[in-house]
């Protein structure tokens, strides 16, 4: 088990820094907090967890990739509830004037103080008196809610709209709704997943990767008809897990058992959690160090009726790296109701059920030339009557009452078969942070000690997300090992999804370190036997164990 220590995480960083893993942005200008760049081996690591992300969730066979923008305009986000609700508690030091998230630095005065109302994170901030992150004075403002999106504006001068960077990739999934459920030919349940930036302006990012102000996101909207039969199969994987329900302690169980026992109370948010727990593992996150937690009510998204994080241990604690929330029909039916467009799913009934209409309808006869452009608003309110009303009376039109009179109506009697029924789908979200994955990535896959317990740094990346696959060592660039090393390279770069470097700078014990130090699975050595037969040594990261074998057997 790896032991993280302050020690530790310091070699890491130098690690990342150094061979261009992660480094912070915008250095040369003195950098900006919450920023991040992937840098010329980081940036292939980033593809490759977002690759194997992408077709862990496809092989679902019904999900579908979009791409949405990033800039949203505000009435998207009003409709979300993002403009009203998306917030944290913020108080400021009086001191040094520096922000602070209020929950964040009371963190070792409750268990769980993201779940205190503003009152109690008041009260406890002025019982305890933490000191300031910053100047480590304890003097702070009221706490107040700070909404978290960066504002912008969309065009130019009288014209421009307002707008914002999206905080969540899932807004362009729920307005793309009707195109995602034409293309599955109106058949649930489907699903739609992004990949992207998102933007939070957070009021202290001060853990690293851990709390960015612009990440990657990759959220999977799944939309299922709340009504129909849950299968109780579940996907992936079948191990006991770590888990905490309802705020109560730790209980190891398998995903199907928390289910039956209705700990996890959706078979599809038990099935993503399956999923989501083989996703971490075979990207290299250690099975051992994840838990997974289920949000209290008063923690829970504004969006949200049931939340369960996966939490994976590391350098900085338990950090939630996956969110899997049950959004209901909140997101569709809110933006229905700004839009007035439908954004439904029809549910077709196994018999047709037979109804009696007994109500009233407009005669547009009559009414169509004393109503004209009323006619359709009066037609619709009229035949949402009982049939035991009396004329005349006044129906409410765009915020106008209009009265209308018995020569206006029709009674309408009849017997209807309805095959039928438009409903607003629920969608199950697993939502991933994808820079606090690939951070913990690297977090369990740094080992800082060589054989013989001296100082030695490697990472053990999974083959499925090595950033190199191959590193090619000419041992001297002179007697042609130099030119066959780079044919080789430059075969290797030929084939499809393999990255090799090239490295004949230095000892050859030095450029193995260096490759380990970047977690290349496999060093090939080109040495004065590769020019006169055709071989070449394979060396093993791992064990560091070499085997020999003709470079026209090397792609295989
Ligand atoms: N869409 C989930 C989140 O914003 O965290």
């Amino acid at each position: 088990m790896v032991e993280f220590s302050e020690q530790r995480l310091g070699s890491l960083v130098s690690i990342l820094r150094r061979r261009g893993i992660i480094l912070p942005a915008f250095e040369i200008h003195g950098g900006a907090k919450g920023f991040y760049d992937f840098g010329p081996v980081g940036g292939r690591l980033h593809r490759r967890v977002i690759q194997h992300w992408v077709s862990h969730w496809l092989k679902n066979g019904n999900i579908v990739e979009l791409s949405c923008p990033t800039v949203t305009p505000f009435q998207v986000l009003e409709a979300s509830g993002h403009v009203g609700e998306f917030s944290d508690s913020m108080t400021t030091c009086n001191s040094c004037e520096e922000a602070s998230r209020a929950d964040l630095i009371l963190e070792d005065f409750h268990p769980n103080p993201d779940a205190l109302s503003m009152e109690e994170l008041q009260d406890l901030l002025e019982r305890s008196q933490p000191a300031c992150p910053s100047c480590g004075q304890s003097d702070w403002s009221s706490v107040e809610l700070q909404n978290l999106m960066f504002n912008t504006a969309i065009g130019s001068g009288k014209s421009a709209k307002a707008g914002f960077l999206r905080p969540e990739t899932a807004q362009g999934m729920f307005t793309s709704f009707p195109s995602i459920y034409r293309h599955f030919r109106e058949r649930l349940p489907f699903g739609a997943l992004q990949v992207g930036k998102g933007y939070r302006n957070e009021i202290a990012p001060r853990q690293g990767m851990i709390r960015l102000r612009e990440f990657n996101m990759a959220e999977l909207e799944y939309f299922i008809d709340p009504e129909a039969p849950l299968s109780e199969e579940i996907d992936g994987w079948s191990e006991p897990v770590n888990l905490i329900a309802d705020g109560k302690g730790e209980e190891s169980l398998t995903f199907s058992a928390a289910l039956k026992q209705g700990m996890i109370r959706h078979t599809t948010v038990a099935d993503f959690m399956s999923k989501t727990m083989t996703f971490l593992v075979e990207v290299g996150i250690d099975a051992n160090l994840i838990r997974f937690r289920q949000h209290e009510a008063d923690e829970m998204a504004h969006y949200a009726r049931d939340c369960w994080d996966a939490e994976v241990y590391g350098s900085y604690g338990w950090v939630e790296c996956v969110g899997i929330a049950h959004r209901g029909c909140y997101d569709l039916e809110a933006h229905e109701n700004a839009t007035g467009q439908r954004l439904r799913a029809w549910r077709g009934f196994s018999e047709p059920r037979i109804e009696q209409v007994d109500g009233w309808t407009i005669d547009g006869a009559v009414a169509g030339p004393v109503f004209r452009g009323d006619a359709g608003s009066i037609k619709i309110a009229l035949e949402k009557l009982p049939a035991d009303v009396s004329f005349p009376l006044e129906v409410a039109i765009d915020e106008r009452m209009v009265k209308v009179s018995q020569e206006h109506v029709k009674r309408v009697q009849r017997t209807e078969s309805i095959a039928g029924e438009w409903y607003i789908p629920h969608v199950i979200e697993p939502a991933f942070g994808i820079d606090r994955i690939i951070w913990h990535i690297l977090d369990h896959a740094f080992n800082d000690t060589g054989k013989d317990g001296e100082e030695y740094s490697m990472l053990r990346f999974k083959a499925a997300v090595a950033p190199v696959d191959y590193c090619v060592l000419p041992l001297f660039e002179k007697d042609g090992m130099g030119e066959l090393a780079l044919k080789i390279h430059q075969r290797l770069c030929a084939e499809a999804n393999v990255v090799s470097i090239l490295d004949g700078s230095g000892s050859i014990g030095r450029r193995y370190a260096r490759a380990d130090e970047i977690g290349v699975p496999i060093c090939i050595t080109v040495d004065h036997q590769s020019v006169e037969d055709g071989t070449v040594t394979l060396r093993q990261r791992d064990d560091g164990s070499q085997t020999r074998i003709n470079i026209s057997d090397l792609t295989s």
